[in-house]
C-alpha cells in the first residue's frame, strides 16, 4: 500500500473535519473571540493526526468503511491537543514553540491557553455524542476515552512525569510514565476506532495489544528524536527534555538501546494484528512509520 497517499487523504478528512469545527465554534458566536482563537489555533497548526488516523485505520481493519468514524477520530485531535496546550505551560513543561509556532500561552496567555486546553478536552466529549451509534456502544467509547485521559491515564502519566523531574526514575517508573502520559490515549484511540467498528471481542483484543506496543513505541521514539535533534526542525530545542531533568528512555538506557526497545515493540505490533491479513495493511504501514518518523 502506499503509506504517504494513506496518511494523507486521512490528514485531509480530519483537518477539514476540525476546520469547520472551528468555524462553526466562531460563527455560533457562543465561544469569546479569544478562546475560539486559541483553540484554532492550537488546533491547526498541523500536527501528524498520527491518533485519529490510527483510530480509523482500526476502524477500517474491522470492517467499518463508512465517514462514521470522523467525529471520534477528530475529538482525538482535540484531546491531544488540549494535553500539548496544557504540557507546554510554564507550570508544566515551560515550552516556548510547538509545531513549528510559538506555543499557545506565549501568544494568548496562560489563562486563555488553560482554557482553551479545558475547552477543547471538554468539546471532544460533546463531538463524541454526535457519533451514529448505539447508546451502549457510545457509552463504551467515552468509557474508554474519559478512562485514558483520567487520573489513571494521562493525567496520571504527566503528574508522575512531573513528579520525578530532576529524581531518576526505576524501569518501572518510566514504564508508568510512558504508557500513561502517551501510550494510554494511543491505545484508547486504536480501541476507539474498533469499539465504534462494532468488533469482535477477539479483534479488539488483538487491537489493544497493538495499541499498547505502537503507544509505548512513539513516546521512546519521541524522547530519541529530542535528543538527536530532528525536533529542531519543528521549532523544539535539541535535548530539551533531557535538560530539563526529565526521565526519558535515552537517558536511563542509553540511546542504541532504546532504539531496540522500539524496535521490539513495533515487531511484537506487527505481531497482534496478523489476524486480520489484508484489512490490518495500513496499520502495520503506519507502525514502521512510527518508528521511522522524524518528526
Ligand atoms: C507529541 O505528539 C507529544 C507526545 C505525546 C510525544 P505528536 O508527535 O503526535 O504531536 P503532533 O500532534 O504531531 O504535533
Ligand atoms: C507529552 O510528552 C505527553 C503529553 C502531552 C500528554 P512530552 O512532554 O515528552 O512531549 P513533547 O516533547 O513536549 O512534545
Ligand atoms: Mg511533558
Ligand atoms: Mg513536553
Ligand atoms: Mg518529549
Amino acid at each position: 500500500m502506499n503509506l504517504n497517499l494513506y496518511l494523507k487523504e486521512k490528514r485531509k478528512l480530519i483537518d477539514k473535519f476540525l476546520e469547520n469545527h472551528i468555524s462553526m465554534k466562531k460563527k455560533q458566536e457562543d465561544c469569546p473571540d479569544s478562546l475560539c482563537e486559541a483553540m484554532g489555533y492550537a488546533l491547526m497548526a498541523g500536527g501528524k493526526r498520527v491518533r485519529s488516523i490510527l483510530s480509523i485505520a482500526a476502524y477500517e481493519a474491522v470492517g467499518g468503511k463508512s465517514d462514521n468514524i470522523l467525529p471520534v477520530a477528530s475529538s482525538l485531535e482535540l484531546i491531544h491537543t488540549y494535553s500539548l496546550i496544557h504540557d507546554d505551560l510554564p507550570s508544566m513543561d515551560n515550552d516556548d514553540f510547538r509545531r513549528n509556532q510559538p506555543t499557545t500561552h506565549k501568544v494568548f496567555g496562560e489563562a486563555t491557553a488553560i482554557l482553551a486546553g479545558d475547552a477543547l478536552l471538554t468539546d471532544a466529549f460533546n463531538i463524541i455524542s454526535e457519533t451514529d451509534a448505539s447508546p451502549k456502544t457510545l457509552i463504551k467509547i467515552i468509557g474508554e476515552l474519559t478512562y485514558a485521559c483520567g487520573s489513571g491515564g494521562l493525567v496520571g502519566g504527566q503528574a508522575a512525569d512531573i513528579f520525578f523531574e530532576g529524581k531518576k526514575a526505576g524501569e518501572k517508573d518510566i514504564l508508568y510514565i510512558h504508557t500513561h502520559k502517551t501510550g494510554a490515549l494511543i491505545r484508547a484511540s486504536v480501541r476507539a476506532g474498533a469499539l465504534t467498528g462494532n468488533a469482535s471481542q477477539a479483534g479488539l483484543d488483538a487491537l489493544t495489544e497493538y495499541g499498547e506496543k505502537v503507544g509505548l513505541a512513539f513516546q521512546i521514539i519521541d524522547d530519541i528524536l529530542d535528543i538527536t535533534g530532528t525536533k529542531e526542525e519543528m521549532g523544539k530545542s535539541t535535548g530539551a527534555d533531557n535538560a530539563k531533568g526529565k526521565n526519558t528512555y535515552p537517558s536511563i538506557f542509553g540511546l542504541k538501546e532504546s532504539r531496540k526497545i522500539a524496535e521490539g515493540l513495533i515487531t511484537d505490533s506487527l505481531e497482534a494484528i496478523k489476524c486480520f491479513n489484508k484489512k490490518a495493511e495500513p496499520l502495520a504501514a503506519i507502525a514502521g512509520y512510527i518508528l521511522s518518523r522524524r518528526n
